[in-house]
């Protein structure tokens, strides 16, 4: 739909898995003003993640006014509003009060493992719905985590069987939110939400009633699937954002792939987050893998069909510098670890496989957890440092070895984004052992800037994906200097590494 032009700027909400920010872009894609908030991570077990929902709702409403205040924009200002979210994190809410009924279930927690395990056995073990969905039966996704919810909170079950709750990704609870909330609020979710729940079928973009009956979930509790760029509704009259509309909705990892400009058969992304979230547009075709990946969809426009992508989710990357710091108190602050690392040569031997919700692609084991090998009286701080800042160049390697496999695409090069791009080491690193130039672009927010695109795109602020093409550019570029025999041999030690880290978990 296209409308009037209201504003010159167009604003992004990304609700991440640390934290929310506001960004707000002019046509040109820079960013003119932003706002960010942390949120508390809850590990109330061994394997649990969780978040408050209304926590990342109260986040989501602060930044948003600090975003506008700080660069004296009103509501008018914005043309539309995109927002973007941390995926399959699972929340489910009381339609009459509001209010969450759990904690969000985060989709790094392991908790349903047991769930997952027994939907395979009733046939087809892990592979049980990939032809259907794309994706393995894994305790990342979120229809899983919504059968927890259901069984273990009391009375959830007959309350969502009445109508009275409503599940939605993060995505679907904030825009209910934006929209009037128990005043009215669109229960929406977009394609590229919807296709991480394990519930959606990826021919017909609509829920599949005979998985979703399997699982024991409610049909009715589930969100409409939207596109991921077309008007879903208006921000209600009383916040920052009064009547402005939500135009774009896209899983961040998909959002990123959009404000990377890979909308071409081919182009591929890498973000390094929490996660790495490796994704390469297959076009309209859906590409199933067999090496690993999961098939997902990239993006849809409007009514136009949807585009698809080859995805190689790594759960643990930007997180383990995190722990490192936090839990081991090895750093004070992530930023830290360049210096420590550099401050050694190399890994001195030891190897960090950061196993910590199993491990995703190419592996997909529930059963794994970490580990640290390798370790001689001569290991330091620094050689550990640098472990773990390779581990993430490791297994994004692992990553683009199976997409080249699944897809036949030679990667000739890989454009990057997100908060670890900003570790030079860690990229000359990691185009060493990739073996192809890691390219960064001069707007790193690709997230952010990839939901704006979506919106603007919807109400005729950008004209088309030409556009978003035209906008972007390189800002650095690490090419490989590694000798062949010293990459293999790491890499060959890396493979070793992980295989210390299976059937762990009994
Ligand atoms: O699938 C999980 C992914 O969407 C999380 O991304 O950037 O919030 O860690 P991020």
């Amino acid at each position: 739909m296209t409308q009037q032009r209201r504003g010159p700027f167009v604003a992004a909400i990304d609700q991440g898995t640390t934290s929310t920010r506001c960004m707000v872009f002019d046509r040109s894609g820079r960013v003119v003003s932003r706002d960010q908030r942390e949120h508390a991570q809850a590990f109330p077990r061994a394997g649990w993640v969780e978040h408050d929902a209304a926590e990342l709702w109260a986040n989501t409403r602060a930044v948003t006014a600090a975003a506008l205040s700080t660069a004296d924009l009103v509501a008018g200002d914005i043309a539309a509003v995109g927002i973007t979210n941390q995926r399959e994190t699972a929340v489910v809410w009381d339609r009459t009060t509001g209010r969450p009924v759990a904690p969000a279930v985060v989709w790094q927690d392991t908790r349903t493992d047991a769930i997952c395990r027994q939907l395979g056995e009733l046939g087809g073990g892990a592979d049980r719905y990939r032809d259907r969905t794309g994706l393995p039966l894994a305790t990342y996704f979120s229809g899983p985590k919504l059968r927890w919810i259901l069984d273990e909170v009391p009375g959830a079950r007959e309350r969502a069987e009445a109508g009275e709750l409503l599940f939605g990704t993060v995505d679907s609870w904030l825009v209910w939110n934006m929209t009037g909330g128990v005043h009215g609020g669109v229960h929406v979710t977009d394609v590229t939400n919807a296709s991480r729940t394990l519930l959606m079928d990826l021919d017909t973009l609509d829920w599949n009633a005979d998985i979703a009956a399997e699982m024991g979930i409610p049909l009715r509790m589930l969100p409409q699937i939207c596109s991921s760029s077309e008007v879903v509704g208006t921000a209600r009259q009383r916040g920052t954002l009064a009547g402005v509309p939500i135009a774009g909705i896209l899983g961040d990892q998909q959002a990123a792939t959009f404000g990377q400009a890979c909308l071409r058969v081919g182009q591929a992304k890498n973000t390094y987050g929490t996660g790495n979230f490796m994704l390469l547009n297959t076009g309209t075709q859906r590409v199933p893998s067999t090496h690993g990946l999961l098939t997902t969809v990239c993006y849809r426009l409007g009514e136009q069909p949807p585009v698809y992508a080859l995805e190689g989710s790594i759960a643990v990357t930007g997180s383990l510098v995190q722990w490192f710091g936090d839990n081991l108190g090895m750093i004070g602050s992530a930023a830290e670890i360049e210096s420590l690392a550099t401050s050694v040569p190399d890994n001195g031997g030891a190897y960090v496989v950061p196993a910590f919700s199993g491990l995703f692609a190419p592996y997909w084991r529930d059963d794994a957890r970490g580990a640290i090998v390798g370790l001689t009286r001569f290991v330091t701080r620094g050689h550990l440092a640098r472990a773990v800042l390779e581990a993430t160049a490791f297994q994004t390697r692992e990553v683009l070895e199976a997409m080249r496999a699944d897809s036949g695409v030679e990667l000739t090069s890989l454009k990057v984004d997100g908060g670890m791009t900003a570790n030079g080491t860690l990229m000359q690193f990691q185009a060493d052992i990739l073996g192809v130039p890691v390219i960064r672009p001069v707007v790193p927010e690709t997230t952010a800037l990839g939901a704006a695109y979506a919106a603007g795109l919807a109400v005729g602020f950008w004209d088309s994906p030409d556009d978003i093409v035209a906008n972007w550019a390189a800002d650095r570029q690490w090419n490989p200097a590694m000798a062949d025999d010293l990459r293999d041999r790491q890499f060959r030690r890396w493979r070793k590494a992980v295989t210390r880290t299976f059937d762990w978990v009994e």
